[in-house]
């Protein structure tokens, strides 16, 4: 599994001298957990947002397996290749942590069964009281270890977070790290997590950091 950028660029006007970046050409592999750097309105979300299929490149194209994403269909790459976590969680606050597990699954149309379901919240290590309450009575941390899970039972090969430690404190950050750490060397998938923290991405396999409009391995 390999998901490749071929030259992308992207900007928001009509302009495309005020792109954010362009001629980007990055690979991201199975197994390993990847970090993009860099500072606020530099682009990182709107990156993510072409990895993960919500949007297009105004040039070039992303490949998954050598093949472009949108000769498919951006819908079923969503569907069946990429799990997202965004910035706020985005979870459905009124469900309950399960519900709002099963609920992304049906989307994929996949079902997997309740003690499979169990076992995720345990790995990022939800107690087994919390698995049906309202995630309104959860705290941040424990909001964004649902996000994960929801992620993660879609068991899709690609795992994208936006700022997945944003809010949260030094010791919760270290576990989250951790357990992407554990998915994708583990189950072998790709993680790709946005953040401003080096500290975080110095835990990563990979950094790329997005300055002056250019990526650069460092
Ligand atoms: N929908 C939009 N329309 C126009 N401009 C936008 C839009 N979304 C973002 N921008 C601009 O594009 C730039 C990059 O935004 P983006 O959200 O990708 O940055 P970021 O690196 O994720 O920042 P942060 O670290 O604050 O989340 C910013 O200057 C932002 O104002
Ligand atoms: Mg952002």
């Amino acid at each position: 599994m390999t998901l490749r950028t071929q030259n992308i660029g992207y900007w928001y006007t009509n302009n495309p001298d005020d792109y954010l970046f362009k001629d980007v050409n990055l690979n991201f592999e199975k197994g390993k957990v990847y970090s993009i750097l860099g500072q606020s309105g530099s682009g990182k979300t709107t990156f993510l947002s072409l990895l993960a299929g919500l949007d297009s490149p105004k040039a070039g194209e992303i490949f998954l397996n050598d093949k472009d994403i949108t000769k498919s269909g951006l819908t079923n790459y969503r569907k069946n290749a990429v799990s997202t976590i965004f910035q706020a969680y985005n979870l459905m606050t009124y469900m309950t942590a399960r519900q709002n597990v099963q609920t992304a699954l049906e989307i994929s149309n996949k079902s997997i069964d309740n003690a499979k379901i169990e076992e995720l919240f345990e790995l990022v290590g939800i107690p087994k009281e919390l698995i049906d309450k309202p995630v309104l009575q959860l705290s941040g941390g424990q909001q964004q270890r649902v996000a994960i899970v929801r992620a993660l039972a879609t068991e899709h090969d690609i795992i994208i977070a936006d700022e997945p430690t944003g809010n949260l404190d030094e010791e919760t950050t270290q576990d989250i790290v951790n357990i992407f750490k554990e998915i994708a060397h583990q189950q072998n998938k790709t993680v790709i997590i946005v953040t401003h923290e080096t500290a975080v991405a110095n835990e990563t396999d990979v950094t790329f950091e997005l300055k002056k409009k250019r990526f650069t391995q460092i």
